[in-house]
């Protein structure tokens, strides 16, 4: 690949090293995927996939220390994905004792080194970074250097700026040199779609239905995605933003999308269009029979598939505010329809922590609250990632926590109707 002299003298070692480390492995990586040369990161802020502090990724941690203990850090501060552990989050005693001292043992330590690294403030564990009250929104055109692989769709696409899927720590080392290897996403070429997807649905497909669907059948490629016009319109407001988020997420972990284009909406297929699209992209068409087939299929790896729910998690990715309020407010009319008074099984809202201060300050908190509803701010795949919590009956509206554990998913309307009316 192409070095300028500036990359190539850090390379060489003019600013120590470590940093000639950090070049080196970024080198490797952009040589392994056939990058032609390095480009600057232009974003302010960076994002990190690496949040948790689990005993067993000690070498993470030392790679870290090295870097701290060398001065090697980023110019530009950082998010980071949510916190692994919240005491609001119902667990019992075992577990809390297993989440705490065994599993995220060294949570505070961690995250003293991302103090010191650069994490943007205390609120900054999310992994839904763009939404507003967070802050750390890259602009169309702008060059990251992310991993998170729910919020690097969301960043390509409906904010049109341009990031590959990363590895985590691959993320730290582009943000510390300030160059990523330019291939793939970053290309105006790798950008373009492979597939017309035609959605041919009478009623607004499930978001999270839909992602997993086409994510399954296009894998790592490019959609281009027509049809939803009647349902998104042609403006990416607070609503459909929230909506693409929760359908990227789908698309990125039941496939490996990191970029898709809706026509009419996302930045790119409005100044382009069609002219997105390559000669001879494949063609899914997918009807609402289609959406039942994918749902249908999953599998359902419950000990037991009969066991009733013991947990139910909604917010993964992390709801939006407006999702909190409008999830309230179906929870009551939910609650007032079956004339129970509150969840019939215990359900935690994941959200970002600046999202839930905001919420914390409406009268929607307080109405929440008295839903039995518990509002947290952990990643809820952190908290099942164990054979303790992985052998619960948990159901999840999340494709991706369904595809990562063992939890069950069901569309809204059913999660709902769970946990307002036991049906
Ligand atoms: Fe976010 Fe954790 Fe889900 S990082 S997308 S809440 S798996």
């Amino acid at each position: 690949m192409y070095l300028t002299p500036e990359q190539q003298a850090i390379l060489d070692g003019s600013k120590g090293e470590t940093m000639a480390k950090v070049m080196k492995t970024l080198v490797m990586y952009g040589d392994t995927f056939g990058a032609d040369k390095m480009v600057p990161v232009t974003s302010e802020y960076n994002h990190l996939v690496t949040s948790f502090g689990l005993k067993m990724m000690k070498p993470v941690f030392d790679l870290m220390q090295q870097l701290i203990d060398a001065g090697v850090v980023s110019s530009q501060q950082f998010s980071v994905d949510p916190r692994p552990v919240d005491k609001n989050v119902p667990a019992n005693f075992l577990q809390n004792f297993i989440f705490n001292k065994i599993m995220y043992s060294k949570q505070e330590s961690y995250e003293k080194q991302l103090n010191e690294l650069g994490l943007m403030n205390e609120d900054a564990f999310t992994c839904a970074c763009y939404l507003d009250q967070v802050g750390n929104k890259p602009g169309k055109g702008d060059v990251l250097s992310w991993a998170e692989s729910s919020a690097v769709v969301y960043a390509n696409s409906v904010l049109g700026a341009r990031c590959n899927r990363n590895s985590g720590i691959m993320d730290i080392m582009g943000s510390i040199a300030g160059f990523v290897p330019h291939f793939g996403l970053l290309t105006d070429e790798g950008r373009k779609a492979t597939w017309v997807i035609k959605v041919d649905c009478k009623r607004k497909p499930e978001a999270q239905l839909l992602g997993s669907a086409i994510g399954m059948k296009v894998m790592e490629d490019v959609p281009y995605i027509t049809g939803m016009e009647k349902w998104l319109g042609t403006e990416l407001n607070d609503e459909n933003c929230a909506y693409l988020k929760d359908f990227g997420a789908a698309t990125a972990s039941n496939g490996a999308v990191g970029l898709y284009h809706i026509e009419n909406l996302t930045p790119e297929a409005k100044e382009l269009g069609a002219s997105l699209v390559t000669e001879g992209a494949q063609v899914y068409v997918i009807d609402d029979a289609e959406l039942e087939r994918v749902q249908r299929e999953y599998p359902v790896i419950w000990k037991n598939p009969n066991a009733k729910p013991k947990l139910c998690f909604v917010g993964c990715p992390h709801m939006s505010l407006q999702q909190l309020k409008d999830w309230t407010d179906r929870v009551e009319e939910g609650l007032k329809a079956s004339g129970n008074q509150k969840v019939l099984i215990p359900t935690v809202f994941t959200t970002a922590p600046a999202v839930k201060k905001e919420f914390e300050k409406t009268p929607y908190a307080a109405r929440l609250a008295a839903t039995g509803v518990v509002l947290s701010y952990i990643c809820p795949l952190m908290y099942m990632n164990n054979p303790l919590c992985g052998s619960m009956s948990v159901i999840t509206s999340s494709n991706k926590l369904r595809t990562y554990t063992t939890a069950r998913y069901y569309t809204e309307a059913q999660i709902l109707d769970k946990i307002t009316k036991g049906v």
